[in-house]
């Protein structure tokens, strides 16, 4: 653990026994109160719903302010990476911990383009699902399957197997993706193509034709690049806390990364940014917000603005504002300045941010807000969303799987209950049930 020891005790009374914990810090950001003894000295556990106030491991990777706004990979700020980095430095930073010098960079690059082909049989298994298949059904079955085409690579208490399961998922998940794409709307799968970088090669995998040369557009590659590097990693939220909780058992790298991508389908997770731009097309113009407005305000409604809100980030989220940048290049870049949706977007965000309800609440738009209309200005169907997001999200599973595997202290997760149900009862025989 390197945790640093405060010094200080958090004193728990509950009637006339008082017992104290002791207080840990970070290198930033709030202190915890280390409550692993606390079920053996109290025979009492704690409850909290949701986790909002609950560190589930100990971490290096990525740290979040989320009253300041604040971002950062392994320290750095996620305006820089986005600004200077490109999408493999980020995995690079991510997994390592530090950013590549120039030989590491290359080397890391050649590294995961020459595993971006999936087995072939890969091909077959496709065929098992319906075209109408939900793009993220397919990719949650396709990811759990790597491990039964890659059983070399399943060993976790193998450091070696570890790394390149890692190398694997990284480079394949753009693959799959596309192919997931491909086998939705009947047509051939693209090879990748190891010269050209890793959003190139992904956008030639899903927009090009065999009957056709593709013509690779490098402001939408360099745009496509931004959004995996703000998707990349988020800390323990639902997803990456699945994936440690799967990995925790011992379950295999690629069954844990399947596990964190059924989580991120999720509507109030991944699945917003689909749910966000549904939302705007529905509103479709610009007087009909004040009634959408009013409906999230209105708590008979379950009605949400999606995009808004983040259990985290109590003020703008950074990522979104890059988003919101990257959005308006995507737009000029193919000609739909003038995208109605964009127009709703941007007054609505105007509304919401001057309205009571959302100020008091701290609800400002997240990254979803503007990448859906910034991936459907690419191209990208809305059901390929959370694709994407799962696609970029990879590496910080992945990272933060292989933090945990390789804590000495991880022991399985298991948390524990507050019971509310029946206690201890006799079995009725049916005849004498009422
Ligand atoms: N629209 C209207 N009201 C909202 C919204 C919203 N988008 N989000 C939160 N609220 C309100 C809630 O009704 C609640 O009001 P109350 O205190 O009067 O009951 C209050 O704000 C707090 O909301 P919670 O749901 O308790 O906050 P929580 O931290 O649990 O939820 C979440 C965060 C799930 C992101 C929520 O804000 C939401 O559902 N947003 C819309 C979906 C969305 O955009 N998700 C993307 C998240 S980012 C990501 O995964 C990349």
């Amino acid at each position: 653990m390197d945790a640093r020891k405060t010094g200080k005790n958090a004193k728990l009374t509950v009637g006339d026994k008082s017992w104290e914990f002791p207080v840990l810090g970070g290198s930033i950001g709030p202190e915890v109160v280390d409550i692993s003894k606390l079920y053996g000295q109290t025979g009492m556990f704690t409850y909290d719903p949701g986790f909002t106030s609950t560190a589930s491991c100990e971490s290096k990777i990525t740290y979040i302010d989320g009253d300041q706004g604040i971002l950062l990979y392994r320290g750095y700020p996620i305006e820089q990476l986005a600004e200077h980095g490109d999408f493999l430095e980020t995995c690079y930073l991510l997994l390592y911990g530090e950013l590549p010098n120039k030989t590491q960079k290359s080397d890391f690059d050649y590294r995961i383009t020459r595993h971006t082909m999936v087995h072939e049989q890969m091909a077959r298994f496709f065929q098992g699902f319906r075209r109408d298949a939900h793009p993220m059904a397919v990719m949650v079955a396709c990811v759990g399957a790597l491990s039964a085409f890659y059983h070399d690579s399943t060993d976790i208490s193998d450091p070696h197997q570890r790394m390149v399961a890692s190398m694997r998922m990284i480079a394949k998940i753009p693959t799959l993706a596309a192919m997931v794409y491909k086998y939705s709307i009947g047509q051939p799968f693209v090879y990748p193509k190891n010269e050209l970088d890793y959003a190139s090669n992904f956008l030639r995998m899903c927009f090009s034709v065999p009957c056709e040369e593709y013509k690779l557009n490098p402001v939408l590659a360099r745009a496509l690049d931004r959004i995996f590097i703000l998707h990349a990693d988020h800390e323990q939220n639902a997803s990456t806390s699945t994936v440690r909780l799967a990995g925790s058992s011992g379950a295999n790298p690629f069954a844990c990364i399947a596990a964190g991508i059924a989580c991120l389908w999720g509507p109030a997770h991944g699945g917003a940014n689909e749910a966000a731009l549904q939302m705007l097309m529905e509103i479709g113009s610009v007087d009909r917000i004040p009634e959408f407005i009013r409906r999230a305000k209105d708590k008979n409604d379950s009605f949400r603005l999606m995009g808004f809100g983040h259990r985290v980030y109590k003020n703008y989220d950074p990522r979104a504002k890059i988003m919101q940048k990257t959005c308006h290049d995507v737009l000029a870049e193919v000609g739909h300045k003038n995208d109605p949706l964009l127009q709703v977007a941007m007054e609505l965000e105007r509304i919401a941010l001057h309205d009571d309800y959302f100020v008091e609440k701290k609800l400002y738009p997240n990254i979803d807000f503007y990448s859906g209309i910034t991936l459907k200005a690419m191209g990208f169907p809305t059901s390929m969303f959370t694709v994407l997001f799962a696609l970029a999200r990879t590496v910080g599973w992945i990272g933060q799987w292989r933090e945990m595997i390789e804590d000495p202290e991880q022991r399985i997760g298991r948390p524990r209950q507050l019971f509310t149900g029946a206690p201890r009862r006799d079995y009725t025989d049916i005849a004498k049930r009422k």
